[in-house]
């Protein structure tokens, strides 16, 4: 039976380190708030000039080394982000241009947190029916220059970083290793949440001085609100996962979640009957970096050889949109 299996995983953050207490200096918070409420301890930021295809391409390169292979293997890029280098086009042509492969399709995938897992059940439909063998698929995000990085901003401020992850996917004809199930959701209703408002096609211009004056620039959430949902809709979206195979949670070696919030984490864990030890976190030095995080865990989880050949992991996503998502992989 042909499957989906990662052939190489790798990731890239930027090197500037921002702590708790740098971001005491810009606004009304305390190293002791973010740590309590959010389990970081800092993240990283890109420096002026960056972009996210910049940071993609250095992840890319990674986890092309990883699979032995280079971007003239590639026969498709399928890129998550939130937002690109530019308001369009998406990031995938972006990155397509520094990796000199033209010719082949570059799919955006815009759905947030969730991005990674949506790009991965996309890239396991091309590959298990046959129609491509190397897909590329990418994570990643700028989130630091969104961001309002005053006291009114703070709940959201503190949360976000920048990074990029990276994976070559490839066809297997063994049966056993691959991606064994992917589970994609969302629900509109609350689109408003979570979101960033403006600019928007609703106003001509996009964006006017008035505009600029006000909060509405920047991404917004309804912190409480989210975390709730969030809770939920992690074990039951990795328990479709599980009754879908026939495997228990039990089986699971590793299981991957989009790093949000410490917090969600260990519900989440307490909610699945579980230790944290086999719960993947890097949060305390990453920050949320939404559709990136869970390719950079998976890669940092792989170095630590905390995956391995055989290892059954489970990744789940929560996310604006709402968007939920899981996958379980047989590594
Ligand atoms: N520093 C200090 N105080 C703060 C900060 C901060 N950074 N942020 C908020 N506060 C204050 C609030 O103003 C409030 O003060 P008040 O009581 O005087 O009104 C108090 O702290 C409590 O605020 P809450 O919002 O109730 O705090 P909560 O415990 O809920 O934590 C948090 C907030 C961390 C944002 C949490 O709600 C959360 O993690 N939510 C989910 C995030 C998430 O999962 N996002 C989804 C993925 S993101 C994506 O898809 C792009």
């Amino acid at each position: 039976m042909r499957r989906t299996i990662f052939a190489g995983v790798g990731h890239y953050l930027p090197e500037r380190v921002v702590t708790n207490q740098e971001l005491e200096k810009l606004m009304d918070t305390s190293d002791e708030w973010i740590r309590e409420r959010t389990g970081i301890v800092e993240r990283r930021w890109v420096k002026e000039g960056d972009t996210v295809s910049g940071l993609a391409l250095k992840a890319s390169e990674m986890a092309l080394e990883r699979a032995k292979m280079t971007s003239a293997d590639i026969d498709l890029i399928i890129f998550a982000c939130m937002e690109s280098d530019s308001e369009f086009p998406g990031g995938g042509c972006w990155l397509q241009e520094k990796l000199q492969i033209p010719g082949i399709p570059a799919l955006d995938i815009r759905n947030q947190c969730s991005g990674f897992i949506y790009g991965l059940s996309v890239a396991d439909q091309f590959i298990k029916t046959g129609h491509y063998n190397n897909i590329l698929l990418v994570g990643a995000e700028i989130q630091s220059t969104s961001l309002d990085l005053t006291t009114g901003g703070r709940d959201m401020a503190v949360l976000f970083g920048d990074g990029a992850g990276a994976a070559v996917l490839t066809a297997s004809e063994n049966g056993e290793r691959g991606v064994l199930t992917t589970h994609l959701h969302a629900d509109g209703v609350y689109t408003k949440k979570l979101w960033a408002e403006w600019p928007s096609v609703t106003h001509h211009p996009r964006i006017t001085p008035e505009m600029l004056e006000t909060d509405r620039i920047y991404p917004k959430m309804e912190g409480r609100y989210v975390f709730k949902h969030a809770v939920t809709r992690f074990p039951e979206v990795i328990h479709e996962a599980l009754e879908k195979t026939g495997y228990s949670i039990k089986d699971v070696d590793l299981v991957v979640p989009h790093q949000a919030n410490l917090r969600i984490t260990e519900a989440v864990a307490q909610r699945l009957g579980i230790g944290m030890d086999k719960m993947y976190s890097n949060i305390e030095k990453y920050g949320n970096t939404t559709a990136a995080t869970i390719p950079i865990c998976l890669s940092e989880a792989w170095k630590e050889g905390r995956i391995k050949e055989g290892s059954l992991v489970a990744i789940a996503a929560f996310g604006s949109g709402f968007t939920w998502a899981s996958a379980l992989i047989r590594w």
